[in-house]
């Protein structure tokens, strides 16, 4: 039952050391945390206001592009959504984490099928260190988001804010078809635009951070990600060895490509591997809000699009289908492997 508290359970008992689970192997702590940043470039970001005039969209798409082949992050700026949608939903999440205890523990649930559902570390009791955080999952990947599902405290903030992220979503594929070359609707045909889950993260403040992390190091499996996140830093980006900050900007939202994004754009566009800092100050708050495909695209065969390969550039992967991907990856099947080379 302790567990159902959560990270911030933890914390509001007053620890001063963090409890033996959340701390990580030394040898990675080295390799993870030393590291420094040399700061001479930075994430790029992207202003997208006047994008429907024609010469501006060009400059729009190159910079989608190259962003995309070097980084596989980027933030947005001028995308159209009110700041409004973005402080509300970043109070909703603030506001679920701190209400009563008792209500966060009636959707406390470690089952995937579960759309909604509170827990920390999804993997807590199959990984071998925790990360620090608390996580609330509203996940409709198969049918539109019910009001009445969502937690009562954050209903109206997450329902405005997965409609904005859907829209801003088509946007977004339609600007990297075209960074891709193809037609402005190809991603969406392919159902890239359609089903989503937001996962609204809770990092306490950390009496110990340089012994733990908010997220460790990661790739994330599905097409692309769109990230809200408050004033504190501490998602970090990992390139040519470095670790790079993704400063927040308020009124941006930072997108990111995932594994099946690079594995359909035959690695045009990269997957790139981010983690998250705990912080000695909090709570840090970020939603991530995922798309990973419709329903209706898991029975289907995805591979590298045709178009992008051709005899002098053959495809990387093979084509898997995708419902059989995500069941060994849900059940752990995966084992050590890195997602993107389960299609190897
Ligand atoms: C994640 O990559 O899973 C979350 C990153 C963040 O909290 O900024
Ligand atoms: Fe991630």
């Amino acid at each position: 039952d302790e567990t159902k508290a959560g990270i911030k359970g933890l914390v509001d008992s007053g620890i001063v050391n963090i409890p033996k689970m959340f701390i990580r192997p030394a040898q990675e702590l080295a390799e993870e945390l030393v590291n420094p940043c040399q700061k001479n470039t930075e994430v790029p970001t992207i202003d997208l206001s006047n994008i429907e005039e024609a010469s501006r969209r060009k400059q729009i798409v190159d910079q989608v592009r190259v962003a995309s082949e070097e980084w596989g992050f980027f933030q947005v700026i001028n995308h159209g959504i009110p700041l409004s949608v973005l402080d509300e939903m970043i109070d909703g999440v603030k506001k679920f984490n701190e209400q009563n205890l008792e209500l966060k523990k009636e959707i406390y649930s470690r089952d995937p099928k579960m759309k909604v559902k509170f827990n920390s570390n999804y993997d807590l009791y199959t990984s071998h260190t925790a990360d620090w955080r608390d996580t609330l999952t509203l996940s409709f990947l198969d049918s539109d988001p019910d009001y009445n599902e969502m937690p009562e405290v954050c209903r109206k903030p997450a329902m405005d804010y997965i409609k904005c992220m859907k829209k801003l979503g088509v946007t977004l594929f339609e600007l990297l078809s075209e960074a891709l070359g193809l037609q402005p609707d190809h991603l969406g045909s392919l159902g890239c635009t359609r089903g989503c889950s937001i996962v609204c993260h809770y990092y306490p403040a950390c009496p110990q951070p340089e012994l733990t992390l908010g997220v460790r190091k990661h790739a994330d499996a599905g097409i692309l990600t769109l990230l809200l996140q408050n004033e504190i830093s501490g998602l970090q980006v990992l390139r040519e060895g470095q670790w790079f900050d993704v400063q927040p900007i308020r009124g941006a939202l930072v997108v990111n490509i995932g594994d099946l994004l690079q594995m359909i754009s035959n690695d045009k566009f990269k997957s790139v591997k981010h983690r998250a800092l705990a912080t000695p100050v909090g709570p840090r708050i970020s939603v991530p809000c995922f798309f990973s495909g419709h329903a209706t695209l898991l029975d289907h065969p995805f591979g590298p699009i045709k178009e992008l390969t051709s005899e002098a550039n053959p495809p990387r992967y093979k084509e898997a289908v995708l419902k059989e991907y995500i069941a060994k990856f849900l059940s752990g099947a995966l084992d050590k492997k890195a997602p993107i080379d389960y299609y190897k």
